[in-house]
């Protein structure tokens, strides 16, 4: 498709709705009330906040700037910057590609929950149900040729759905899902949080959101866990805003757009926060179980946890537990919808495949790899892969992307962007901030973020990122010396 023919968001609604969705995802549903709970509660909100202005915003106005000015892909950008940075580009572009092949697996572990939580069919012992039934896991590469049916199906199911939605035209699929899909999953999270504020024992977990420990505002660690929160909520560095604001008409307002999907994105995790730290309370007034044995992270939460306290919260149980699965399954499809299009569009600008092909191309190889985390070593593999892909990977992606534009590229050139096309005027701090003080924590969250995963690693874990790392390297050079087949990609854009 030539650049004259590229699809348009219909409507700013459609473009605001798909970015939220693309924020919105399982980070904001079960890892926020951890990091909240375990980086000082209420005063947690202190950093965070700060995070999300000068840090989230910040680097989010960059990639739209970026994207809505060059209209195109990541790749072709940098490539157009200097010939030699679009292995960058592509080394970014690989490693959504590698989040999005085990976030699917994730989300299908969740439809095989939404289904459960009709009948509790995770029985008495959610704990081992999880663990021997879901995922028939074993702690090492052991189970790699063992395929788990379920598991399989239910990740082809997601590979499905993202294949259906990423073929069609850009506001027949992304555009249409997210206007249908936000609104609901916002009812949905108004639904449950209106009822856990009043089980008994709520108090007990909401009051933890709004109780500060000050002390804990001394410590670096939380403001890095503040940092990091939004760098994985707002899906900063996977080029994903850079993407959907290619697709925005000339006319568009940036940052007033950026300030809303920020802020969007944060209200909807303090407030779904409110609801999960209610239901916890409950389950310790009802249970006994100390409040902090149950703020969990992730899968322990929504697939241990919650079933468990779904047990004896019968019979709202029924209505509840289906409902907080949904909820988890569209926060997560919007996201997959987004992480795949980045994919999608890199290929298609490069080697000129229609938006149907190369959508098809990325759901039918992502699934092949997504296979291995349907195995019984997936969920040793997942735990492998996130952290190294997060810790290591996007977070030298989001470095890197900083230091591409705010030290190589005329950064005045984005300022001006943003400045013709909001009422909001960007002033020169913003640029210090890109230049200075966004790479500065972002290399001190990848040093914690390096040293605590290889304190952590077993020998076959480190072996297996070795491996990572070396395809990591290999793949996106391999990806930039391939000739494009788009007759314009290696026409030169305006980048000076
Ligand atoms: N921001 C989304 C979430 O919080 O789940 C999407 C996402 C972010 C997916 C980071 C994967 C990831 F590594």
């Amino acid at each position: 498709m030539a650049s004259s023919e590229k699809s348009k968001w219909d409507s700013n609604i459609a473009f605001i709705l798909a970015m939220i969705g693309s924020a919105v995802g399982l980070g904001n549903i079960w890892r926020f009330p951890n990091v909240l709970y375990s980086n000082g509660g209420g005063s947690f909100m202190i950093p965070y906040i700060i995070s999300i202005f000068f840090l989230g915003i910040s680097f989010v106005l960059v990639e739209y700037a970026v994207g809505f000015k060059f209209k195109t892909s990541l790749s072709k950008i940098f490539y157009s910057i200097k010939p030699s940075l679009e292995a960058v580009a592509w080394f970014i572009i690989f490693v959504v590609f590698l989040i999005t092949t085990y976030y699917v697996c994730v989300v299908g572990w969740d439809l095989i929950y939404l289904v459960l939580s009709f009948f509790q069919g995770w029985g008495a012992n959610p704990d081992v149900f999880f663990t021997t039934s879901v995922l028939n896991a074993s702690d090492s590469l052991s189970g790699i040729f063992t395929i788990v049916p379920w598991v399989f199906v239910s990740v082809f199911v997601i590979w499905l759905i993202a294949w259906f939605i990423g073929q069609k035209d850009l506001n027949a699929g992304i555009g249409k899902v997210s206007k249908i899909l936000l609104p609901v999953l916002f009812i949905i999270v108004l639904v449950i949080v209106a009822f856990s504020v009043t089980l008994p024992g709520a108090s007990i977990g909401y009051t933890q959101i709004f109780t500060p420990d000050w002390s804990a505002l001394t410590d670096l660690n939380v403001w890095l866990a503040a940092f990091g929160q939004i760098v994985f909520s707002l899906s900063l560095g996977m080029s994903i805003a850079l993407t959907y604001a290619s697709y925005l008409p000339d006319t568009s307002k940036l940052t007033d757009n950026a300030l809303v999907v920020a802020f969007s994105n944060s209200g909807f995790e303090v407030f779904n926060a409110i609801g999960i730290f209610s239901i916890l309370g409950f389950m310790t007034f009802t249970s006994g179980i100390p409040f902090n044995q149950l703020v969990t992270e992730g899968t322990g939460l929504a697939f241990v946890v919650f079933p468990n306290v779904f047990n004896v919260m019968h019979p709202w149980s029924y209505i509840i537990g289906p409902l907080f699965f949904l909820c988890i399954f569209f926060a997560g499809i919007t996201s997959v919808m987004a992480l795949s299009e980045v994919v999608s569009f890199a290929i298609h600008e490069k080697f000129g495949f229609s938006r149907k092909k190369s959508a098809t191309l990325v759901c039918i190889v992502g699934f092949c790899i997504s296979t291995i985390f349907a195995t019984s070593a997936g969920s040793y593999l997942l735990g492998i892969f996130d952290a190294f892909l997060n810790n290591f990977a996007l977070l030298f992606g989001v470095l890197l992307e900083c230091i591409i534009f705010g030290w190589l590229y005329n950064f005045d050139k984005l300022v001006e962007v943003l400045n013709n096309n909001s009422r909001i005027q960007m002033d020169p701090f913003w640029k210090i901030i890109i230049k200075y003080i966004l790479p500065v924590c972002i290399l001190c969250l990848w040093v914690q973020g390096v040293y605590t995963t290889m304190m952590d690693a077993d020998f076959t874990s480190r072996l297996v990122m070795l491996c990572l790392s070396i395809i990591i390297f290999i793949v996106p050079i391999i990806f930039a010396k391939l000739p494009a087949k788009n007759k314009d990609y290696y026409k030169p854009i305006e980048t000076e």
